[in-house]
């Protein structure tokens, strides 16, 4: 079965996900949109998509808001997906605490993935540091990894990821970070996993911690918000970086035209 939205049907949705997740839906998006719902209509308890707005606007459940989410958001990601990021990372804090250039107190390091999606980039944040910290053990080393998606999280935690995403990876990192379940998948390793808490997290709405984070990666999400939205949550993620803390965004996305005092360092690296 195919859906075909009306105009004040995908008004609605557009209202919905930028009400509730910050979402900003361009006409463009309409066809996408139905194609998905199609889907979900099959695999859903609703008949029509009327029933689907009917049940969103009026009185849904947490799991309904969240599989609806799920219609509309996008999860694609790789490894290690801005290979500038994770070189600034690497040279200018990874490198820089591994010799002793720069400190932070108790050796406490913590950095944020905050919309990890399906797990690439925390698992690449947490490579790297396994990597380029010999001694890594010894310090009090901690990524959040948070999403909305449910289905996107799930994944993640399962370590388990397709073998294509994972073959993109050097042979040195293939062989040190993951084994083999079959032709189709790997699991990466738990020394890997060890430094990593999942959580689900709506960035729209209060955040449970006030951190501080030295690095916050927030890649290829902002991308979906309208300005007004964009300036609001990476102001919040000002407030909770130390002086000098690193800010990461994706290689679509800018912080020009929005009013923050971050201080650019590179193509889509700012700092506090
Ligand atoms: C395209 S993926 C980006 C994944 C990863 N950061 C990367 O760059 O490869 C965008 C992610 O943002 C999440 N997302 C969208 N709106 C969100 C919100 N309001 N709060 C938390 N996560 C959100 C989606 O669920 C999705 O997993």
């Amino acid at each position: 079965m195919s859906v075909q939205l009306n105009k004040s049907q995908f008004r609605r949705i557009a209202k919905i996900a930028h009400d509730l997740w910050g979402l900003s839906l361009s006409d463009r998006k309409i066809e996408l949109v139905a194609n998905r719902l199609s889907r979900y209509l099959m695999r859903s308890r609703f008949n029509t998509v009327e029933e689907v707005l009917d049940n969103i606007e009026r009185n849904p459940s947490r799991e309904d808001l969240l599989a609806f989410f799920d219609v509309l958001s996008t999860n694609t990601t790789k490894f290690f997906r801005d290979t500038a990021h994770f070189a600034y990372v690497e040279r200018e804090f990874f490198t820089a605490l591994a010799r002793g250039t720069l400190t932070v107190p108790d050796r406490r390091v913590r950095i944020w993935s905050a919309a990890c999606s399906t797990g690439c980039e925390p698992c690449s944040l947490a490579m790297l540091a396994l990597e380029t910290i010999p001694d890594l053990e010894r310090w009090d080393f901690r990524i959040l990894a948070t999403d909305l998606s449910i289905r996107a999280l799930e994944q993640a935690r399962s370590g388990i990821f397709p073998a294509q995403q994972v073959e993109e990876l050097s042979k040195q990192r293939q062989k040190r970070f993951f084994e083999r379940i079959d032709p189709q998948r790997y699991r990466i390793r738990q020394e890997v996993m060890d430094l990593i808490s999942y959580r689900r997290l709506n960035l729209m709405e209060p955040w449970p911690f006030r951190g501080p984070f030295q690095v916050i990666f927030c890649c290829n999400v902002m991308i979906y918000f309208d300005e007004q939205t964009r300036e609001k949550l990476v102001n919040r993620f000002y407030d909770i970086l130390p002086s000098g803390g690193i800010l990461a965004i994706g290689s679509a996305e800018t912080l020009s035209g929005l009013e923050t005092p971050f201080v650019s360092v590179q193509a889509n690296m700012y700092r506090k």
